[in-house]
């Protein structure tokens, strides 16, 4: 699916960003004493140094509520006049009710229609082109659009494949009508024929918890790390390039190129493919690790703080993951 703004008029952009990440920092080196692995392998393979781990009584709604408070202070917006809120994510605090109802809440959006939506790690990208729809058909008028996960209750820490790849966070950001600038357009996409590379296989409907779910490891994200490489590289340059097109714009008017913090060589690799110079590209995975919903925003937190998102600044973001699913927007940004 692609959409252009440019062809409907309308305009919506991010008047505000939050982001949060847990205390605690779980370093390579202590991931080597709990299975065999070591910083050099993980550096070499991942780019990844270290990455933030929640306390076990936090939730994702308790990564979302910060994030939340503070793209709302940004964007000075009482959590009142919010009336669409999404949060994007794979690991709710449970399956129902939604952690964007518990959120809504918590905050004191009483006036939000509120949900979570599933796309993987793609999902705060889907949540953003669906806030934006909202607000284009007239069905809300101020968006708070959120991306977490708490990856690390859902890994098997005695899996050196997938334990040393992911972290917790949340980034959350206010959607707004603007005069001009803002959303240019949007790419999104599913191949669910890849969904058994990345998935957690027991806890749905499909396979219901039992004890032989649980001591069968079921619960656990499971990946096929190389075929996902393959896909990640494919679709970031794929779904970059059609967002482009589909504004008669190219790679060079990018100023700020945000890609899903997986991995850095998948990063590289997509990189040297656009051919963006290194300095337009946002690379925090060395400190977060595969935040998956979380990433996005979280990368944006971190450009802004670094004053890259400055009035004006053309912003490409995209996308991938479980699914297989993957998903690009591109904006002018607006505020300052
Ligand atoms: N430490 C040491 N050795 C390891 C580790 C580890 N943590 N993990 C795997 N190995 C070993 C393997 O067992 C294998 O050993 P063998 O050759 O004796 O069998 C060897 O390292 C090479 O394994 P590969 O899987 O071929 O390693 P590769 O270079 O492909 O790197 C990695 C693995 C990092 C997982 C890579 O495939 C990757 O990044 N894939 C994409 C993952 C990803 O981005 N997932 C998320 C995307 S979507 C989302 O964000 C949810």
């Amino acid at each position: 699916m692609i959409a252009s703004a440019a062809r409907n008029g309308f305009r919506a952009s991010i008047t505000g960003i939050g982001a949060y990440v847990p205390e605690r920092v779980l370093t390579n080196d202590e991931l080597a004493r709990m299975v065999n692995t070591s910083d050099e392998w993980i550096v070499e393979r991942t780019g990844i140094r270290e990455r933030r781990i929640a306390a076990p009584e936090q939730a994702l709604s308790d990564l979302c509520r910060p994030a939340a408070e503070q793209a709302l202070e940004q964007a000075g917006v009482d959590p009142a006049w919010i009336d669409l809120l999404i949060v994007a994510t794979v690991t709710p605090d449970m399956s129902f009710p939604s952690t964007a109802a518990i959120l809504a809440d918590q905050l004191g959006a009483s006036d939000a229609g509120a949900y979570d939506l599933s796309a993987g790690c793609t999902g705060f990208m889907y949540a953003l082109a669906q806030a934006y729809g909202m607000l284009a058909g007239g069905l809300a008028h101020r968006a708070l659009v959120l991306g977490g996960d708490v990856l690390s209750k859902i890994l098997d820490w005695e899996d050196r494949r997938t334990c040393v790849l992911f972290g917790d966070g949340a980034g959350a950001v206010v959607l707004e009508a603007v005069d001009a600038g803002g959303f240019l357009a949007f790419e999104l996409g599913a191949d669910g024929s890849g969904g058994p590379q990345l998935y957690m296989p027991a806890g749905g409907s499909r396979a219901p918890a039992t004890a032989e779910t649980v001591a069968s490891g079921q619960h656990f994200a499971q990946m096929n790390g190389r075929e996902v490489f393959k896909f990640a590289t494919r679709v970031l340059v794929s779904s970059a390039e059609s967002v482009l097109a589909e504004c008669g714009r190219t790679i060079e008017d990018v100023d700020v190129y945000v890609p899903h913090q997986a991995n850095v060589r998948i990063i590289d690799h997509a990189v040297r493919k656009l051919g963006i110079p290194e300095d337009r590209v946002v690379v925090n995975v060395d400190r977060y690790g595969n935040t998956s919903s979380g990433s996005i925003p979280l990368a944006l937190a971190d450009a802004q703080a670094e004053g890259r998102l400055q009035k004006g600044r053309l912003v490409l973001m995209t996308g991938m993951g479980a699914g297989l699913t993957w998903g690009s927007a591109l904006m002018e940004w607006t505020a300052g």
